[in-house]
């Protein structure tokens, strides 16, 4: 039994039976809140992200402004690199920045081996001291990057149009590639076992990048990963929701590999999914970010769209099919959530057994 008082979340990815579809909003912790850019104003994002009190803080906040059903821990998948060695920029305005990227053996040979309860100790503090502020109010979601993701940046050192340089390290050295894989994949899963630990209630893994691969490498350089640190993570119950986007192929496939839960970006037709995929997953998504620039009839239109899309029953975790983005008008935030709370409840009928 859950002590949280809102568990919908949880009972969405397992595909249990719900009153209405749960949402919580990718990257709903960020820069379109008021209430963030004001504590932002002070410290830079990565003295936010190592001080559990600010990471906690800009956690909860949209919990208690916008009313989603889940917290997400605040923090940034390009932690991990930065504990194994690569310093960090954050810089305003032209994102995160690596500037002495991996391109060779020896810059591989430099990545050190972590704990991540030594190096990123900082992470699991803001869990356990979220958890406590959060006062079982909604489920808590840990989050990683995936290891190809990872590399992505840690190779190309910056955002990328062509990721030609990451790209050049899979085709001329696989051998090295993958060896950087396995050790992302390790400590990532070592990383997700000890966010559950300190109170984490679901963790998602964030292919970003995976969609730049064609079929056949995704399989090689990203999909084999995933699969093995979901065999690996540490946990009871605690769902794990895997986010690949751009990957549209092979969704079967995609939902054989231990996930409780896809998520899935706003190009893919949640109800065509649901029928691939059949009853092995439960789907996360997926409505565009940018339906948030209009008008609020046209949003709730919208939310009536994917709702009607994934169709009735269980299973179905609202968000959008990527990051609310930061110059969003936090109104429109909430009346999406609100919206989703009305509308979702005739999905979802609690005494019959078509769920
Ligand atoms: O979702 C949440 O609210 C939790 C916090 C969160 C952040 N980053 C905070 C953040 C999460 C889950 C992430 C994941 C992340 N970080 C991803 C995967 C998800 C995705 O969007 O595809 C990636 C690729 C990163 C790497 C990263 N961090 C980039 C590319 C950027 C710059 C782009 C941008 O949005 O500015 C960041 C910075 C970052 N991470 C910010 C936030 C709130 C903005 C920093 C600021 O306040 O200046």
């Amino acid at each position: 039994m859950s002590e949280l008082k809102n568990d919908l979340l949880l009972r969405a990815c397992k595909r249990q039976n719900v009153e209405r579809t749960p949402i919580w909003i990718m990257r709903q912790a960020g820069r379109y809140l008021p209430e963030y850019r004001a504590i932002r104003a002070k410290a830079d994002f990565l003295t936010m992200c190592k001080t559990p009190e600010l990471a906690a803080e800009v956690t909860i906040q949209p919990v208690d402004i916008i009313g989603v059903d889940a917290a997400i821990l605040f923090s940034d998948i390009l932690v991990i690199p930065e504990a194994m060695g690569m310093h960090l920029e954050m810089n305003e305005g032209k994102g995160p920045v690596f500037p002495n990227p991996i391109r060779k053996t020896d810059d591989a040979k430099k990545l050190k081996d972590i704990d991540p309860t030594k190096e990123l100790k900082y992470v699991l503090d803001a869990v356990a001291l979220t958890k406590k502020n959060l006062n079982n109010r909604v489920p808590l979601i840990g989050f990683s990057g995936s290891p190809w993701t990872l590399l992505t940046y840690m190779v190309e050192g910056k955002g990328s149009k062509n990721f030609a340089e990451v790209k050049k390290l899979i085709y001329n050295e696989p051998k090295l590639a993958h060896s950087i894989l396995v050790k992302l994949s390790d400590t990532i899963a070592n990383y997700l076992s000890v966010k559950i630990e300190a109170g984490c209630n679901a963790v998602q893994i964030f292919d970003t990048w995976g969609g730049i691969l064609s079929q056949k490498d995704f399989e090689e350089f990203s999909l084999r990963y995933v699969e093995k640190i979901i065999s690996q993570i540490k946990r009871k119950d605690e769902p794990v929701i895997f986010f690949a986007k751009g990957v549209h192929y092979n969704l079967n496939k995609l939902a054989g590999i231990g996930a409780n839960v896809l998520g899935l970006d706003w190009t893919m037709d949640l109800g065509k999914v649901r029928k691939e995929v059949g009853d092995k997953v439960a789907l996360q998504g997926n409505l565009d970010p940018t339906v948030l620039y209009a008008d609020k009839s046209y949003i709730k239109k919208e939310v009536k769209n994917v709702l009607n899309s994934f169709g009735k029953g269980n299973g179905h975790v609202f968000n959008l099919g990527h990051g609310v983005l930061p110059d969003i008008d936090p109104e429109n935030v909430k009346a999406l959530v609100q919206y989703v709370k009305e509308e979702s409840k005739i999905f979802h009928h609690l005494d019959t057994k078509s769920n």
